[in-house]
């Protein structure tokens, strides 16, 4: 393991108000979202919309990296250039997601388990020589009537401390994901609560494991309260109650925050993600970065729908919302023009 290049990589990731674009969608979640918009559900899909994201002009201006997948690491574009030779020369760093799936825990009702270790170092290595930088790895947890589990979040906990070992060791940055998830009817300060001890958990694992901070990212989801929570909250209570929890639980060491977006809408993680900045970035000790798939392709996915005609048009989409996300890290995002230019210029054709 050379340290300084994890470091330098990490560093990378969240410099110059960039983010990660995760295009990293098993082949099952994006057949999920196709088959909503009617675009076939085929290997040959898969890369068209692959492609039609990597080949975004002026992609690199707003991404520093791009999470891909197994299936997409080893695809071309339709000229016969790998997409991860389109993506490095943009000046975007590959990255690949590794772990293979959330199972259920036995023994644990309505509880996951990533898998994803078995094998896992000799995968790293494969990757790193197809020209991968950093990996990824998503633990989720969900909320409810008496969970979640100790027993889950330790398991996924030091799942994701032991993979990011193991990425560290073969000369990539581990993306380390643990996703408390929006669904339920808790308030937004169980979802901070949860978060917390979560967090807690999963940087005493890391501790454990040896893991070097500095040459780590963190994506966490937001502290957000459930979808059907009755009580929902402001765009600054949101950014209040997800960087205080953050301040009491990540280490100042870790270089950046890539916060996922989970499923909220694409505007709402934007303005959210601004209003982190505009409070507090001179006070904080890391970067606070995105590393959203939904809230960067849907809108882009639902011009496109598998046709050809609309590729301009979905770049477009693609990259306005990469622009709007960095303009968020800078606390310079505006919420009135960007809904301007999405209903305006932006909207599906049909
Ligand atoms: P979303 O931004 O759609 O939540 O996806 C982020 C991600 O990479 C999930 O693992």
């Amino acid at each position: 393991m050379n340290t300084q290049d994890l470091v330098d990589t990490a560093r990378k990731m969240v410099a110059n108000d960039k983010g990660l674009l995760a295009m990293d969608e098993s082949n099952p979640t994006c057949n999920k979202r196709f088959a909503k918009l009617g675009i076939p559900l085929t290997v040959e899909a898969r890369r068209a919309w692959r492609e039609l994201i990597v080949t975004t002009p002026g992609l690199g201006e707003s991404i520093s990296g791009a999470i891909l997948y197994d299936e997409s690491i080893r695809q071309q574009k339709k000229d016969g250039t790998p997409f991860v030779k389109v993506i490095a020369d943009a000046g975007i760093i590959p990255g690949i997601k590794v772990d293979t799936g959330a199972k259920d825990l036995a023994g644990h009702p309505g509880e996951k388990i990533t898998e994803g270790l078995d094998g896992l170092r000799d995968r790293l290595a494969e990757y790193f020589q197809m020209g991968a930088r950093f990996a990824k790895w998503r633990a989720v947890i969900a909320v409810g009537d008496g969970i979640p589990s100790r027993g889950c979040i330790g398991a996924n906990a030091q799942a994701l401390a032991r993979y990011a070992a193991l990425c560290q060791e073969a000369g990539l940055v581990p993306v380390v994901e643990p996703e408390v998830l929006m669904e339920g009817e808790h308030s937004l300060g169980r979802c901070g609560e949860v978060t917390e001890e979560v967090l807690r958990t999963v940087f005493m694992e890391l501790y454990t494991q040896r893991v070097m901070l500095e040459g780590m990212i963190l994506k966490p989801n937001m502290v957000l309260p459930g979808l059907t929570c009755p009580k929902q909250a402001t765009v600054d209570e949101v950014a209040d109650a997800t960087v205080r929890c953050l301040l009491r639980a990540v280490p100042a060491a870790v270089p950046g925050i890539a916060f996922l977006s989970g499923g909220q809408p694409s505007e709402m993680a934007s303005a959210r993600l601004n209003a982190m900045n505009v409070r507090f970035k001179s006070r904080l000790p890391w970067a606070l970065a995105f590393s959203f798939a939904r809230a960067i392709q849907q809108p882009a996915m639902e011009i496109w729908r598998g046709k050809e005609s609309n590729v301009l048009a979905a770049q477009q989409a693609l990259s306005h919302r990469a622009r709007c996300n960095r303009a968020a890290r800078r606390g310079e995002y505006d919420a009135a023009t960007d809904q301007d230019i999405s209903a305006t210029t932006l909207s599906p054709k049909s």
